[in-house]
């Protein structure tokens, strides 16, 4: 188990003046052995953010720690970060065996030459411990991803991230590309195996019912900041900053399971800043229908930017009014009756459901035969930890985004 920190990271991409700040100055702790979810509408930075910590997007400034020490610098060949991707489809090569892609992401032993009969067994055997971890056949190692179902593929790519025995696992929208029947399973899966592996991890999706389901903490990023962070059920039954708040209107009724009513976050009627010139003072006051469009006295949201002593307010909200009463009374712009408040969404127990799967697609693998349809892509191992999800309970979320 390992903290992973985010200090002051800033990436930017492209020059000078065509470029843009992807992510700027962002603080965010992922504590040992949590999930933080990280959500946004599309283009805020998430993955710019995710990408970051496994060099994939080189800082601009600040710094990645993993229990104190700059990733950049950790010693050693194993990487202690392990990232899984959106697209299944793509992060496997489709000309390697499954045992072969995840073996190859295995750390090599200092084993001599004379032990490379015995070094092969090893790794064979460990690819059948990692794929049964993740629910499928050992017997599949040999087959080439071509031949699985994308849910499949998101296990082997799950897999094949904790074959470099990470300390953190770094997950980026990873149900967003599956078909819908499959969502909630790999979901359920990703749980499983965060907690019997007790690891840590940044979940990044622009779910929120998604993030809720998985995560201890919830960090809402918006053009490039972290606008609000904190413990999950208290984020979301309280927000504190508008966007939040926003994102969480924009959540299924009351009365719709969770995940079937799920959209992707649409946002007010305004148009989405541009990131190149992001607002000056809140980056929020464009849209804000508790800021300056609908109140004019709060003209300090155009001119101080309240990411500055965001650390000192509830949730280390970035909005000049936060802690304050500056919700009661107020009309949300667009809100309307069928919108349900934010503690509906909170009040919902994570823990009571686990995420029915609904089509057997996504499980051909040998041995489902001895699962009924509706408990496709539940594993099929004896002794899994699979209860049965409560009668009506969340069907899985609507899927990729447009
Ligand atoms: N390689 C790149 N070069 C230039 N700009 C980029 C690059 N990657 C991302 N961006 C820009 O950086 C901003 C943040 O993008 P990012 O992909 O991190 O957002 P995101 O929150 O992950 O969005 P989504 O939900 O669509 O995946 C966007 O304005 C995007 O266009
Ligand atoms: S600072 Fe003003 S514009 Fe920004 S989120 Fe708060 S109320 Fe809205
Ligand atoms: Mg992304």
């Amino acid at each position: 188990m390992s903290e992973l920190v985010f200090e002051d990271v800033s990436v930017r991409y492209g020059s000078r003046r065509g470029g843009l700040t992807a992510v700027d100055g962002v603080n965010l702790t992922v504590p040992s052995g949590q999930v933080v979810g990280l959500v946004g509408e599309s283009g805020s930075g998430k993955s710019t953010l995710a990408r970051s910590a496994v060099g994939l997007a080189p800082l601009t400034a600040g710094r990645v720690l993993l229990d104190g020490t700059d990733v950049r610098r950790w010693p050693g060949r194993r990487r202690p970060l392990q990232m899984v991707f959106q697209d299944p489809y793509s992060s496997l090569d489709p000309r390697m065996t499954i045992g072969a892609s995840i073996s190859e992401a295995m750390p090599m032993p200092r084993t001599g030459v004379r032990f490379a009969g015995r070094r092969a067994a090893a790794r064979r055997a460990e690819v059948a411990r990692l794929l049964e971890l993740v629910n499928l056949d050992p017997d599949r190692a040999d087959m080439l991803p071509g031949h699985l179902s994308g849910g499949q593929r998101q296990r082997v790519a799950l897999a094949r991230a904790l074959a470099g025995r990470p300390r953190v696992v770094i997950a980026d929208e990873i149900t967003s590309a599956l078909d819908v029947s499959v969502q909630g399973a790999v979901l359920n899966l990703v749980r499983d195996v965060r907690r019997q592996l007790g690891l840590s991890m940044l979940f990044v999706s622009h779910n929120l019912a998604v993030v809720r389901y998985l995560s201890d903490i919830v960090a809402v990023m918006y053009l490039g900041r972290i606008v609000e962070a904190g413990p999950t059920e208290q984020v979301l039954s309280d927000p504190q900053h508008p966007y939040t708040r926003e994102l969480l209107s924009a959540a299924p009724s009351w009365h719709t399971p969770l995940f079937e009513g799920s959209r992707d976050f649409e946002g007010s009627d305004a148009e989405p800043s541009d990131p190149h010139r992001p607002p000056a003072g809140c980056r929020y006051h464009p849209r804000c229908a508790l800021g300056p469009r609908a109140r004019p006295d709060r003209d300090v949201c155009r001119t101080a930017d309240p990411a500055r002593d965001a650390e000192r307010r509830p949730h280390r909200a970035a909005c000049h009014f936060a802690g304050e009463d500056y919700f009661a009374g107020e009309d949300l712009a667009g809100e309307d009756d069928d919108r349900q408040e934010p503690s509906a969404l909170a009040s919902r127990a994570p823990e009571a459901g686990r995420l029915s799967p609904t089509s057997p697609e996504d499980h051909k693998r040998p041995g489902a035969g001895r699962s009924s349809p509706s408990s496709a892509e539940q594993p099929a191992r004896p002794g899994a930890d699979r209860p049965t999800p409560p009668t009506g309970g969340p069907t899985p979320p609507k899927g990729a985004r447009t």
